[in-house]
């Protein structure tokens, strides 16, 4: 599958300078994101997956269905101010602007071992955080998974240590 062929360019969004790679017409061919999320489950397959995490709001479109394929719990990490129960937070740097990310303490059990999902890994640091949230709270962090990977932003070496799926990649 060249998934390429379902994510729309878009120059100069959401500021001067940036293509943003929108996955809406992946998303919305049924066929095409069945495929995208099987790729991602068929890698989960050996890992002994027992929860997705995915950051908001697009870690939840990518994570979810493959927890529920997996037939395993997702659990979101929230952009702040969302969650209602007690919370970890942990603030990271975009692409362009800062933000902050939290997750409810109670998520996570130690040693779980958990499969992180976004749709898209650019600097690295939504899924540095995400992972900092897991790890913050004794979960083992067993993969991260992607739709797209955008190599000039070396996202992937912000976080070398974990084994790491992306379905295309653009330069
Ligand atoms: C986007 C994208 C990734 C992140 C990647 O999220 O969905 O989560 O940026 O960038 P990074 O690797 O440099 O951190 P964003 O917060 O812009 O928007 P969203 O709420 O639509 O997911
Ligand atoms: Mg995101």
């Amino acid at each position: 599958m060249n998934y390429k062929d379902y994510i729309a360019n878009v120059p100069d969004f959401p500021e001067k300078g940036i293509i943003f790679r929108d996955i809406s017409p992946l998303m919305a061919n049924g066929p095409v994101f069945q495929e995208a999320i099987q790729d991602i489950v068929d890698f989960a397959q050996d890992k002994e997956v027992e929860v997705i995490v995915g950051p908001e709001a697009r870690g939840f479109i990518v994570g979810c269905p493959v927890a529920y394929e997996l037939g395993i719990g997702f659990i979101p990490a929230r952009k702040k101010g969302k969650l209602p129960r007690e919370t970890m937070e942990k603030s990271y740097g975009l692409e362009y602007g800062d933000s902050v990310l939290q997750i409810h303490k109670d998520a996570i059990q130690p040693d779980q071992k958990v499969l992180v999902c976004d749709d898209l890994l650019a600097t690295g640091g939504t899924i540095a955080a995400t992972i900092d949230l897991v790890e913050d709270l004794g979960g083992q962090v067993v993969g991260t998974a992607f739709l797209i990977e955008l190599l000039g932003l070396k996202g992937r070496d912000k976080i070398k240590d974990y084994d790491l799926l992306s379905l295309t990649q653009y330069d």
